[in-house]
């Protein structure tokens, strides 16, 4: 056997397993073996031969030892981790997902409840011109809603303001929409208010405007009856009141049985023990014909939703103002509520 078969030998043999790194070292580290008998038979060369192959196996026994020891390290037996026993009882983290805003909920809520009558969701602009906020809804030049007090006007010139309702909605669709029309417009609305718990200057509205032909007030009463049973439980005492909006004829407000006080009287429904949720009526004939409709022809009933109103009745909050502080302290008291509310 020659050197470079020897050296061939060394950086090939296969160290990973145990045995081969027995053999290895007995043939190549230890006395007996290959390379001990090379050294063995340095004795019988010539002296002027025997330093140069001297070191020529030295070298290749090194080689041999350095491939040795590190294959012994590479697989070394990896310490095993002492076994813990494992304790059920053990508190688990808490997992913190984020849940929805309680508006949210509630809007999302009041949507299901009216898609399941046909009703689609309808949209408009939050910075609207005078027409779609006031004229083509029959409010009159000098009507008090159109006071600086109340609208926030961005261009007096152009008329432009932030919508005080979401009735303009009703307009937007009753102008580029033909009858039969079942829509809900959920959205912002402004108004320039002292911001107090009971008032902010902006909060949230749900539109619903339905318009057919032989449409009657007892469809609006008893359709807006189904919500409410629906939604503050069967059962809840109601209360219809005549009201007046410019752009129904008749109108009414329906108030139910205060639910914070169970209609004892406190501050939330201001000792009466009664709490208006919404506005409506049936659509005022000079608004048909403004968005283009034929009022001879068509019959339609509206209804507007404070959506804030809704949430704190139904959650008992005190105080308007929570629901735009994104206080997590509060938010997170909803999160039980999931999609499913
Ligand atoms: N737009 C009214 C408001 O903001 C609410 C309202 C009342 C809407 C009667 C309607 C309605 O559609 O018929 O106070």
């Amino acid at each position: 056997m020659d050197l470079s078969a020897v050296e061939k030998e060394i950086l090939e043999a296969d160290l990973s397993t145990e045995e081969g790194r027995a053999a290895f070292q007995r043939r190549f580290l230890q006395k007996g073996g290959v390379l001990d008998s090379f050294f063995s038979a340095l004795r019988s060369l010539p002296p002027e031969e025997r330093k140069a192959r001297g070191q020529t196996l030295n070298a290749l026994r090194e080689q041999a030892r350095q491939r040795w020891e590190a294959a012994k390290k590479a697989h070394l037996p990896t310490p095993s981790t002492p076994h813990k026993p494992q304790d059920p009882t053990f508190p688990a983290l808490r997992i913190v997902v984020g849940g929805r805003h309680p508006l949210s909920l509630i809007e999302g809520r009041i949507i299901r409840f009216f898609q399941r009558l046909g009703y689609r969701l309808a949209s408009g602009p939050e910075i609207e011109d005078d027409w779609h906020n006031f004229s083509a809804l029959n409010f009159e030049p000098d009507h008090p809603a159109r006071d600086m007090q109340d609208t926030f006007f961005l261009d007096l010139a152009a008329g432009l303001l932030l919508r005080t309702h979401t009735s303009t909605v009703q307009v937007r669709v009753m102008e580029r929409q033909k009858p039969p029309i079942r829509i809900l417009a959920p959205g912002r609305v402004y108004r320039n208010e002292t911001v107090s718990a009971r008032a902010h200057v902006y909060f949230h509205q749900i539109e619903g405007l339905c318009v057919e032909e032989n449409l009657q007030a007892s469809d609006l009463k008893a359709t807006l009856t189904c919500f409410v049973e629906n939604f503050f439980g069967p059962g809840t005492p109601m209360r219809w009141r005549a009201s007046y909006f410019p752009f129904t004829e008749m109108s009414a407000e329906v108030d139910i049985a205060c639910l914070i006080c169970q209609g004892a009287g406190c501050a939330v429904c201001k000792h009466t023990g009664w709490v208006e949720v919404l506005g409506c009526g049936m659509v005022d004939p000079a608004v048909f014909e403004a968005c283009g409709l034929d009022p001879h022809r068509y019959t339609g009933f509206a209804f507007g939703l404070g959506v804030e109103r809704l949430a704190q009745l139904l959650y008992g909050i005190p105080d308007l103002r929570l629901f735009g502080q994104n206080d997590l302290r509060f938010l997170q008291s909803f999160q039980g509520y999931g999609y499913a509310l």
